[in-house]
């Protein structure tokens, strides 16, 4: 199936018909299972999807989620792991269970076994609904780095000198910025049964061109949604100057 691409005006309306978005299929499933993503592009979906629980009664009282990726190294109190970054741009401000949100735990003694019991988890749980995803620069999706394989899993990686620098505005020094992370693979993300993809800004219009219309390549791990049933790009005008 190809891609569906959404484009709108600007980041405003793309956070809020993120949110929409998955407000709609929370309220078809309530028990929804949902993937969510970190960095900057889902913040304003995530403020909206607030305000829809605190004004409008939005319920997350029964829903499960799975985030994509950790830091690896980063107690969930350091201010630049994604667990604190979850708890304060949403899972303090809805009424969701604590026991019922995942995130890969970045202090896990043995890695490599965490990462089997985190798709374990995904499994029990019945597999995610909806997956959201945002685009680095270099086209990953989670963690999932060119040249990763489209059959990967959970795992550790080794991030690239590219997201490390992208994110390095997040912390005080690129030195600060941990070098692995543990990420759901493409396959796992694969598995979703509905993904939405957020993309803003012009330093990602390469990237999304290339993912929606480029050769389905791992040196753009995005491509690789190409193959998927029922995913769903929403992107601002900035971001959309590629598609033509
Ligand atoms: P950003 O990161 O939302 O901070 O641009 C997206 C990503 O790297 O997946």
């Amino acid at each position: 199936m190809p891609i569906k691409v959404i484009v709108v005006k600007d980041y405003e309306e793309l956070s809020l018909r993120a949110a929409r978005h998955i407000a709609k299929a929370l309220r078809a499933k309530p028990n929804l299972v949902l993937g969510l993503a970190t960095g900057s592009t889902p913040e304003g979906c995530y403020r909206e999807l607030v305000r829809l629980h605190q004004e409008e009664g939005l319920d997350f009282s029964q829903v499960v989620t799975f985030n994509l990726d950790e830091y690896l190294g980063l107690p969930p109190e350091h201010e630049q792991s994604y667990h604190y970054y979850m708890r304060k741009k949403l899972f303090d401000h809805i009424n969701i269970r604590p026991e019922n949100t995942h995130i890969p735990d970045g202090l896990a003694e043995d890695p490599e076994a965490y990462c089997q019991e985190y798709e374990a988890m995904i499994r029990a749980a019945g597999g995610i609904d909806l997956q959201l995803l945002g685009i680095g620069r270099n086209g990953h999706i989670g963690f999932n780095e060119p040249g990763s394989p489209f059959d990967s899993r959970t795992r550790v990686v080794k991030l690239t000198e590219t997201t490390r620098r992208d994110n390095a505005r997040f912390f005080r020094s690129l030195e600060e910025v941990p070098i692995h992370a543990v990420t759901m693979g493409l396959a796992t993300i694969m598995e979703a049964r509905e993904i939405l993809l957020l993309a803003s800004g012009a330093s990602k219009a390469e990237a999304v061109a290339r993912a929606v219309k480029g050769p389905k390549t791992t040196e753009l791990p995005a491509s690789i949604l190409q193959d998927h049933a029922n995913c769903t790009f929403i992107v601002d005008e900035a971001a959309a100057e590629g598609l033509g």
